[in-house]
C-alpha cells in the first residue's frame, strides 16, 4: 500500500480499480472531463505530457512562448481526436501570467489540474559564476517565480469548487544536491518546498500537490551537456507517464530510487555525501559553453 497518495486515490487504485478489471468494465481514467494546463507543452516533457493526458479525454491548455510550436501540437492533438488549445505567454513575464489566467479562467470557467513543467537548468560551477548573478535570478524567474504566480492565479477557483492538483516537475538534485547546479537545483528546491507547504493549507479542500522529482530525461535541455551525451536517460514519454501517474493518483512525491538513496545519504552521513559528489563532479568537467559563460546547462 502506497502512504504518498490520497485516501482517494488509495481507494480507486487498490480497490474499486482491481474490481472494475475483474468485472470486465475498467474505470476511465480520472483525468477525463478535466480541464488541464501544462507549461513548457511546446518541446520535451511537457509537449509528450499534453499528448498523454488528452489522450485520457482531459482538455489540455498548453502554455509556451514559442506560438509556432504550440499550433503544431494542438494540431497532433487534435489529429489524434483529443481536445488541446495554445496559450503563447512568457511566465517570467508577471503581467502576461495574470493575463493568462484572466483568459484561461474565462474561456474555461476552471482548471483541475496544472502542470508547472516550464523551466530551464542551468549547469555551471560557482568558479565560472562569479560574475553572473543573473543564472540565479533567471532559474528563479521560470522555475519558481513563474510557477508561483500562477499557481496563486489558479488556486482560488480549485479550492472554492473543493478539487483541484498540482504538479511540479521539479528534479532529483533536490535530494542529490548535485555540484555545478546551484542556480538551478536552488530554484526547484524552492517550488518544491513552496508545494509542500501550500498542499497542506489547502488540503482540507482536496486541492492537493505532487512533487516529481525526475532524473534525467533526454530532451533539448540536456543536449548541450557532453557529459550527458551517454548517460542513461528516459525518454519524454516514459517521463509523461510518470505525470499522468502524478495527476491520477496525486501523491506527495514521486521519486527514483537513485533520489532517494541521495537524500537519505545527505541526511545520515552529510560529509561523506559532499566527498562523493565532489570526485563525481570533477570527473565531469563543466562544458566549454558554460566556462565561457554561454551554457545552457
Ligand atoms: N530533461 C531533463 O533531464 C530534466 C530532468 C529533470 C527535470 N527536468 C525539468 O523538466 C521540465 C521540462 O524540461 P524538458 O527537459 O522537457 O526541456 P525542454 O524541451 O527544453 O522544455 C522546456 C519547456 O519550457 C518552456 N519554457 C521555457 N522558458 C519559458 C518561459 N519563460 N515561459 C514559458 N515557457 C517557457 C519551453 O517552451 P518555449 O521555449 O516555447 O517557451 C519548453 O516547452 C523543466 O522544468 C526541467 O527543469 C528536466
Amino acid at each position: 500500500m502506497n502512504l504518498f497518495l490520497t485516501p482517494k486515490a488509495l481507494v480507486r487504485r487498490h480497490l474499486v480499480a482491481p474490481v472494475a478489471r475483474l468485472v470486465g468494465s475498467p474505470l476511465p481514467s480520472p483525468l477525463a472531463g478535466r480541464v488541464v494546463l501544462v507549461t513548457g507543452a511546446s518541446s520535451g516533457i511537457g509537449e509528450a505530457t499534453a499528448k498523454a493526458v488528452a489522450a485520457r479525454g482531459a482538455r489540455v491548455l498548453c502554455v509556451a512562448r514559442r506560438q509556432g510550436e504550440l499550433d503544431r501540437v494542438v494540431r497532433e492533438i487534435e489529429a489524434c481526436g483529443g481536445s488541446a488549445y495554445g496559450y503563447a505567454c512568457d511566465l517570467t513575464d508577471p503581467a502576461a501570467t495574470d493575463a493568462l489566467v484572466e483568459r484561461v479562467l474565462r474561456e474555461h470557467e476552471s482548471v483541475d489540474m496544472l502542470v508547472n513543467n516550464a523551466g530551464r537548468s542551468i549547469r555551471r560551477s560557482l568558479e565560472f559564476s562569479y560574475d553572473r548573478m543573473h543564472d540565479f535570478e533567471r532559474t528563479m524567474a521560470i522555475n519558481f517565480f513563474g510557477p508561483v504566480r500562477l499557481t496563486l492565479g489558479l488556486l482560488p477557483r480549485m479550492r472554492e469548487r473543493r478539487f483541484g492538483h498540482v504538479v511540479n516537475i521539479v528534479t532529483w538534485g533536490v535530494q542529490m544536491k548535485a555540484p555545478k547546479f546551484t542556480a538551478y537545483i536552488a530554484s526547484k528546491t524552492a517550488l518544491d518546498t513552496f508545494s509542500r507547504i501550500a498542499g497542506r493549507e489547502t488540503w482540507f479542500d482536496d486541492v492537493t500537490f505532487t512533487n516529481l522529482r525526475l532524473d534525467l530525461v533526454r530532451t533539448d535541455m540536456i543536449t548541450a551537456t557532453d557529459a550527458y551525451r551517454r548517460a542513461p536517460a528516459k525518454s519524454p514519454e516514459q517521463a509523461a507517464a510518470l505525470v499522468v501517474r502524478a495527476l491520477e493518483d496525486r501523491p506527495v512525491t514521486i521519486s527514483t530510487v537513485a533520489g532517494r538513496v541521495g537524500e537519505v545519504l545527505n541526511l545520515v552521513a552529510p560529509r561523506l555525501s559532499d566527498a562523493a559528489m565532489g570526485l563525481m563532479a570533477a570527473r565531469m568537467p563543466d562544458s566549454p559553453a558554460a566556462r565561457a559563460g554561454r551554457g545552457r546547462t
